[in-house]
């Protein structure tokens, strides 16, 4: 079985640290990456980390887990509100899917309250701060764990 775990993030995540820190906090995502890596490290994980602004990248990058991801831990940012075709992709790849968000998306604005993305994900994390990445990864372990016995 794969013990990969793709960790995708979507558009402006780049910016992380920099951006509306009080939303978002300080981390940078070079900061969140570390995190994902010694998390996925302590849970018998191969993680790969990848940040892109465009969104045929993203769909590309989730078309290449189908069959070679174990689980896809993805922050899909603005385009949670915005993108069926992201969804469709995931549901394409047949790889389980983690969503989180940084910020509690249902403490902001009533266009965040909805995601296309939900409705087809295992879980949801949502104002954790950068810890719910790490949260994620954990109960994809656990998940993994229970799929071994
Ligand atoms: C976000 C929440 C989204 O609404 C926003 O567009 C983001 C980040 C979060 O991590 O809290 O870019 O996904």
């Amino acid at each position: 079985m794969s013990r990969t775990a793709l960790v995708l993030n979507g558009p402006n995540l780049n910016m992380l640290g920099t951006r509306e820190p009080a939303n978002y906090g300080h981390e940078t995502l070079a900061d969140v990456s570390a995190l994902c890596s010694r998390t996925g490290e302590a849970l018998g994980l191969d993680i790969e980390f990848r940040q892109t602004n465009h969104e045929g990248e993203m769909i590309d990058w989730i078309h290449q887990a189908r069959g070679r991801c174990t689980a896809i831990v993805i922050n899909p940012g603005a385009w949670t509100h915005t993108s069926v075709a992201i969804r469709d992709a995931l549901v394409a790849s047949e790889v389980p899917v983690f969503e989180v968000h940084i910020s509690n998306v249902h403490k902001r604005e009533e266009f965040r309250h909805h995601s296309y993305v939900s409705g087809i994900a295992v879980a949801v994390m949502a104002g954790f701060g950068t810890h719910g990445y790490a949260l994620a990864l954990q109960h994809v372990a656990h998940l993994h764990k229970g799929q071994e016995q």
